[in-house]
């Protein structure tokens, strides 16, 4: 494959996405321009410009990571991964001695089968190419690499792509303080899209820790670039490809940069978001993230214990991410709390949809309330159900 042309649907990508937002991060992609869109197992596959794929790094909420398909062969063992990674694309284009890199597998092939062994093969194949052309190879740099390759192993081909990021995307630069077990940012924001709140009702998460889902959800709201962050748009690897084309993606960070709104498209209000968390120090590390994020004069913080909330009187979205016994907390003290939610949310909150993270069936039980849709979700690894209860 060579330099890419701005026009035409020349990257093939897939998107890393989490395990359970696969669907709605589809839908984010065909909204930000993605054609030939298809869920797959903890991604989603697309086809996109050069433009396109420089959106989505700015404006894409869901993925964690957006890869471009440099090459596809079949591959049935050692030998077929060695010889196709050689053949797969003009080398001295994208990985000169002086670039370091690194590489990630996932999947495997006949005697491929563990992924670190396949990764040595990887780079065994380009460092004894770069020695046959140039008697010199690129560093292996695990931290910050100038290109990292990520190979794909399954169904008897060999998928290898380059990461536009470089690092994970769901770190977007405004979260220095997180709390206890805090949820990823684009996880945070998969689960808002999962509830189709626009910004018109109210939005409470009454545990709501250091803010991340209230912060992704008004960030949303008012159209802020997960990819930009207080001094324009962060530094990603793409930026440094050997086509890069820099006018290009100074265009696409205009376009981003011009969605920012301190109101909703149509001019009206954002509705009133609130946060209560009972921790002090965590209050204090929601209010810092929302300021980093450039969101706090649309978010309400207040210390204090979630029995007590009470809710503005247009009835709106609950969210929230109580502790489920997996890493905070223990279960028996637990199923009191969550009894107790249950009491004040039908006391107080009538008319109000609640949408719950649980990673243990037996607390939600407590709540004494039917959910009316269970979406599985994976958050870091545990199995949970993103429920929704319509209170009334
Ligand atoms: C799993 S964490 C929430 C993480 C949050 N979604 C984030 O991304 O940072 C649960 C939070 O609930 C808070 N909490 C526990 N019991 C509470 C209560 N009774 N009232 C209010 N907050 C409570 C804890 O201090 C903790 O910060």
């Amino acid at each position: 494959m060579g330099i890419t042309e701005p026009g035409g649907d020349s990257i093939e990508g897939i998107a890393v996405v989490p395990p359970g937002l696969e669907a709605p991060a589809a839908e984010e992609l065909i909204a930000l321009g993605c054609r030939a869109v298809a869920p797959l197992r903890r991604a989603v596959r697309f086809r996109s410009d050069l433009a396109g794929y420089y959106r989505l790094h700015l404006q894409a909420r869901l993925p964690f990571r957006l890869l471009r398909q440099l090459a596809s062969f079949p591959c049935h063992g050692r030998d077929d991964l060695y010889d196709g990674v050689q053949r797969a694309v003009d080398w001295a284009t994208w990985l000169p001695p002086s670039a370091s890199f690194r590489v990630d597998v996932s999947g495997t092939a006949p005697g491929l089968n563990h992924s670190h062994y396949s990764a040595l093969q990887v780079k065994n194949a380009l460092v004894d190419l770069q020695r046959q052309q140039w008697g010199q190879r690129s560093s292996i740099d695990l931290e910050a690499p100038d290109i990292s390759l990520h190979l794909h192993l399954g169904g008897g081909l060999a998928s290898l792509s380059v990461d536009g990021s470089g690092s994970s995307l769901h770190r977007r630069g405004y979260r220095a303080a997180v709390g206890l077990a805090p949820l990823k940012e684009n996880l945070a924001a998969g689960l808002i899209a999962l509830t189709g709140w626009d910004g018109r009702r109210p939005l409470a998460d009454p545990l709501c820790g250091s803010g991340t889902l209230l912060i992704e959800a008004v960030r949303m709201a008012l159209g802020r670039a997960p990819g930009l962050g207080p001094e324009g748009a962060r530094s990603f690897a793409l930026e440094r490809w050997p086509d890069a084309q820099s006018a290009l993606w100074q265009q696409e960070v205009r376009a981003a940069s011009a969605l920012a709104r301190s109101c909703l498209a149509d001019q009206q209000p954002l509705a009133p978001v609130l946060g209560l968390e009972q921790d002090p120090a965590v209050l204090a590390q929601a209010q810092a993230n929302a300021e980093a994020a450039g969101v706090a004069p649309w978010i309400r913080l207040s210390g204090g214990d979630c029995r007590d909330f009470i809710p503005p009187e247009q009835p709106g979205v609950l969210v929230c991410n109580p502790p489920y016994g997996e890493r905070l907390g223990h279960s028996d003290a637990l199923e009191g709390l969550y009894g107790d939610l249950g009491r004040m949310l039908k006391e107080r909150c009538s008319g109000w949809d609640l949408w719950l993270l649980s990673g243990n069936p037996e607390l939600t039980g407590a709540l004494k309330m039917k959910a009316s849709r269970r979406i599985p979700i994976s958050n870091g690894g545990i199995d949970c159900r993103w429920l929704h209860y319509a209170i009334r």
